[in-house]
């Protein structure tokens, strides 16, 4: 099967392996484990921020980050596709006592203008805007890659209000990747960033959340009141110090395989694409064109040995990854294909 699901499907590779056997570990809670040590000095310096705490997942880092910066009763803002939104089981209201608010959005991307109309004023009566998060690259809303002038914007629209601004990384280093555009830059000035080790660089677990010193140190203590404080995690930090040396380089090579499947099905009947489809290594099209759901063509694409992903009703994701070659693109832009003009030949 061609996977295409998700880019966190990917298997360690036997370098990986070898390394995470290898790797020199100590007890990561009294800050002794060397591996983990060195990877989030290594993720820090990427992202130009002054210190970096290894999580076993991003949605612990987004959770310990909205954790340190709201208080109970707070609103956060974030885009109504987001995974704060949408996927993390409402972490921020059940640990946190704070409220979302969702901005409406078409691929998951809004601007200054309209942060700044949604930052409360200061009243009795309405919860205090706390936090700003924006997805670098988007997930759910297909891989779109944000602006580094707009994210500014936002940035200091959000901290002049008295806010702080926040960088979900799953795929900011996709966005890298597609734009040239180093870490450093996109995460200067922000309040806090991360980056997954499990999604495109291909680790078993991970994630690394930075931030200033006293950010850190505030997020190391939700860490360990939130379970995710480990022993010999460098077992699982030589993974991550080993997709950096080894995968990073190659994201462009997922970024170009997701253009590539883009282009074989962008003039199909039926399917509907956005003009910011293909952007990074997802791939996000709607299917209600050939009046079919989205789990339909998904179903039918899975009988012919591609998975990809049923979003909501009629949307599609198929996202690339370490796990899926050219050639294995080349085979499923081919059943995306022949499965698209079935169900058009059908009406
Ligand atoms: C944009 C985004 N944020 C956060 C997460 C959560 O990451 P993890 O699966 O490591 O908890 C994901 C995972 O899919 C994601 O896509």
């Amino acid at each position: 099967m061609i996977d295409l699901f998700s880019d966190t499907q990917t298997r360690p590779t036997p370098g990986m392996r070898e390394a995470m056997a290898r790797a020199e570990v100590g007890d990561e809670q009294s800050g002794s484990d060397p591996s983990t040590n060195a990877l989030c000095e290594r993720v820090a310096a990427m992202l130009g921020l002054e210190a970096g705490v290894f999580m076993p997942s991003g949605t612990m880092c987004n959770l310990a980050s909205i954790l340190v910066h709201t208080r109970r009763g707070d609103e956060i803002i974030v885009d109504d596709q987001s995974h704060i939104y949408n996927t993390e089981a409402a972490g921020a209201a059940a640990l946190g006592g704070v409220s979302v608010r969702a901005l409406p959005t078409r691929v998951g991307l809004f601007t200054a203008e309209a942060v700044a109309a949604a930052i409360r004023a200061p009243q009795r009566t309405a919860p205090r805007s706390s936090l700003v998060s924006i997805e670098q690259t988007t997930s759910f809303s297909g891989g779109t890659v944000w602006d580094l002038a707009e994210m500014r914007r936002i940035r200091d629209v959000a901290q002049a209000r008295g806010l702080v601004a926040h960088i979900d990384g799953a795929r900011l280093l996709n966005a890298v990747a597609a734009t040239g555009i180093p870490a450093a830059d996109y995460a200067r000035g922000f309040d806090s960033a991360w980056i997954d080790l499990s999604k495109g660089l291909g680790c078993p677990v991970g994630a690394v959340l930075c931030g200033s010193s006293a950010f850190v140190e505030a997020a190391w203590q939700w860490k360990y009141r939130l379970g995710g404080a480990m022993r010999q995690s460098g077992v699982l930090a030589a993974a991550g110090l080993y997709a950096l040396d080894h995968h990073l380089d190659r994201l462009a090579q997922d970024n170009a395989n997701a253009a590539r499947l883009h282009r074989a099905v962008a003039d199909l009947p039926g399917l509907g694409f956005d003009p910011t489809a293909g952007q990074s290594n997802i791939l996000y099209f709607s299917v209600e064109g050939l009046g079919i759901t989205a789990a339909a063509f998904a179903a039918a694409c899975l009988e012919e040995g591609v998975r990809v992903r049923a979003l909501g009703t009629h949307h599609i994701r198929a996202t690339t990854h370490l796990d899926v070659s050219e050639t294995e693109i080349e085979q499923a832009s081919a059943v995306l294909r022949a499965t698209a003009l079935a169900f058009a030949a059908r009406d």
